[in-house]
């Protein structure tokens, strides 16, 4: 049965220059207005109960602790659920974390980004790296015991050396999980402008492999399971909530361009408020598109999905063994048993090993 919501707050205090998730400024009346919204969106599914849910942005830790425990209030979470806020260093404060922590929230997910305040001026982002820093020992003092920390890496001009602090600074802080990205140059973006003009240039394939190959090594002998392309735990603390779409597991999406997973259709919800504001208003769904999702189709999510979580991997049927066999004679994916999984070589080519399914 489904069991997991992922909620989108669209708000940021400000762009990062490389960023072009579903996010505006925003006032404190607009951020009621649209907790108000979800919560009617919320109450326009069946309430099922949930083992995860997933505060997402933009920024979530711009909404209030009260905003937030009143979306809780209208859900029916699970004893001992995964209860998920992104939080953006600059909206915080150890009464706050407190607060959000009485509201139900049990996991934070902290944007630092880089350690490296020179970087992190060049990314637009508007706190500095102590600042990140001290949101971290400030969600732990408020008593949060899974702390996420987000990093992104091959930046421009990024050196293995400025890496390797970032690695070091993060690894001295032991947060239960992290997910460090590797940067995508998104059109629209400053980033994207400053790529076309000259001003930056792409990191070199073979720089950017051995950043990846310094980071899981790096975090293997500090203790973390490389469970997902991008994520990495301490023993017993993946993502649960994010396993869920990786295990290809019906989810709700809730909130202005929030994508789903219900009885077989995934679905994408509105991209503007006034559309949404004006769904929610007549009592429809906000739903801009829907794919259904047939079974030779889902058995593909499930590959691509299932192989994405590297220590469990697939074990797939007709067909797709043979093809399975033929990646494991390339190199890409190792057989045990019935069970393949990613190798070595096809972690770090893994979207051409994925893009062999469709
Ligand atoms: C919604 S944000 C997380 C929370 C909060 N908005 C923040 O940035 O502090 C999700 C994460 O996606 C990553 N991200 C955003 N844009 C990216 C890009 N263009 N390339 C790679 N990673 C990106 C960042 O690491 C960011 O922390
Ligand atoms: S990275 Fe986070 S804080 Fe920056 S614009 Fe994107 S969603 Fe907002």
């Amino acid at each position: 049965m489904l069991s997991g919501m992922y909620i989108h707050i669209p708000f940021c205090l400000n762009k990062c220059n490389y960023c072009d998730f579903l996010s505006f400024k925003s006032t404190v009346e607009e951020r009621e207005k649209y907790v108000d919204a979800i919560i009617s969106e919320i109450n326009m599914y069946p309430k099922f109960p949930l083992e995860t849910v997933y505060f997402g942005g933009g920024t979530p830790s711009l909404l209030t602790p009260e905003q937030v425990k009143r979306i809780l209030s209208n859900l029916d979470i699970k004893e001992g659920a995964e209860v998920t806020l992104e939080v953006n260093p600059k909206t915080v404060d150890f009464e706050k974390f407190k607060l959000f922590k009485d509201a139900g929230i049990n996991r934070v997910s902290i944007g630092i980004q880089s350690f490296n305040d020179e970087k992190l001026k060049m990314l637009g982002r508007l706190h500095s790296s102590s600042q990140g820093e001290e949101a971290f020992f400030l969600a732990r003092k408020a008593g949060f015991e899974n702390i996420s920390l987000d990093l992104m890496f091959s930046l421009p001009n990024q050196s293995i050396d400025d890496l390797k602090d970032d690695l070091n600074h993060l690894f001295s802080l032991k947060p239960e999980h992290f997910s460090i990205y590797s940067l995508i140059w998104e059109e629209g973006t400053d980033f994207f402008a400053k790529l076309e003009a000259g001003v930056y240039k792409e990191t070199e394939n073979d720089l950017e492999a051995s950043m990846y190959e310094l980071i899981i090594d790096s975090a293997q002998k500090n203790g973390y399971i490389h469970y997902e392309i991008s994520n990495f735990s301490l023993p017993g603390k993946r993502a649960i909530h994010n396993t869920k779409y990786w295990k290809n597991e019906e989810y709700l999406g809730i909130g202005i361009g929030a994508s789903g997973y219900f009885e077989n259709v995934r679905y994408k919800n509105v991209l503007k408020f006034p559309e949404y504001y004006g769904k929610i208003l007549d009592n429809v769904k906000p739903i801009l598109e829907e794919e259904f999702v047939n079974d030779d189709e889902k058995e593909i999510y499930e590959y691509i999905l299932g192989l994405r979580i590297i220590p469990d991997g697939i074990t797939p049927r007709g067909k797709y063994i043979n093809l399975c066999d033929e990646l494991v004679k390339d190199g890409f994916l190792v057989k045990n048993n019935s069970n393949y999984t990613l190798s070595q070589k096809g972690v770090l080519m893994a979207n051409d090993v994925f893009d062999k399914f469709i």
